[in-house]
């Protein structure tokens, strides 16, 4: 079994992206930005967007937090997004999800200018990663496919499970895997028989946010496991959505949690930040 460390991957992006930056800063005499929008004081996401933030930093970017408390009117928090959306200075917007209950996510995916949606949950960038179109893509999904590419392991004509269809993270990563040639299984909540499905993938998936869910039972011998879940158990352990000690025996290489696919988000992220300031700069 090998573990699929994100470190090494993670370094060799964040280190392309650190050349991007230097030169964009060279060309254009000002760094590139990343605006971020928090609303309330959910724990994980406050740690989240301090990541975010010192991670471009260290990158060489500008980068700013912008706070609203928890009862924020949701009016107020998208002037303040039309506002970053017109800066000329800001080339990467993101809303930290989760949100209040009062903010509609149907309405919030189209107040960010898609030019500057870094996290790419536009519903026009969704349309053009279903199409194929090369577009910004989700930060986890792409972070997932270049995970895999870099330990050479090959998606194309391979059967894939996807467990989860949230707009983040299955239904974009189902995509990304069909653009790439695999035959993709799809399951979720509603799905019955599912340990059936994970048990006929040679690659498995799994960002069903549930504690725990996939044992060995539900991996085939050999197979390749990603694990997306991020949990704290009773132990205050962080866990992912696979059971970790029972699985990682038989498969032939698996994520671990923390360390796998977390840090790729961010370095995600970082990539798409850059990516849309020179894309915006031949506006
Ligand atoms: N919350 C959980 N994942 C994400 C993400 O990728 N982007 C944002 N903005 N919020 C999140």
């Amino acid at each position: 079994m090998c573990q699929l460390f994100a470190t090494p991957v993670a370094n060799q992006i964040q280190g392309e992206v650190k050349k991007r930056v230097d030169g964009f800063r060279q060309l254009h005499n000002r760094p590139p930005k990343l605006s971020v929008v928090l609303v309330g004081n959910d724990a994980a996401s406050q740690i989240y967007t301090r990541r975010k933030g010192e991670l471009a930093t260290r990158l060489g970017m500008d980068h700013e937090t912008i706070l609203f408390p928890a009862n924020a009117i949701p009016t107020h928090v998208r002037e303040q997004v039309q506002r970053l959306n017109e800066d000329p200075l800001v080339d990467g917007i993101l809303i930290q999800r989760p949100l209040p209950k009062s903010f509609r996510e149907e309405e919030v995916l189209y107040w960010i200018d898609p030019s500057k949606d870094v996290d790419a949950f536009h519903p026009l960038h969704a349309g053009e990663l279903v199409l194929g179109i090369p577009t910004l893509q989700p930060c986890t999904p792409s972070g997932i496919m270049e995970l895999l590419a870099f330990y050479k392991i090959s998606v194309q004509g391979k059967l894939v499970c996807v467990v989860g269809r949230s707009p983040i993270v299955g239904k974009p990563m189902a995509t990304l895997l069909l653009n790439s040639d695999a035959t993709v299984i799809h399951c979720h909540s509603k799905t019955p028989n599912m340990g059936k499905l994970t048990r006929e993938a040679e690659v498995v998936i799994i960002a069903a946010g549930k504690p725990g869910l996939i044992g060995s039972a539900e991996i085939q011998p050999g197979a390749v496991v990603v694990d997306v879940g991020i949990h704290r158990n009773s132990d205050g352990k962080l866990c992912g959505d696979v059971r970790f000690d029972e699985v990682a025996p038989i498969a032939s290489a698996i994520t671990p949690v923390p360390g796998g696919v977390g840090p790729m988000t961010l370095s995600i992220l970082m990539r798409n930040t850059i990516l849309a300031a020179e894309q915006r700069a031949q506006l």
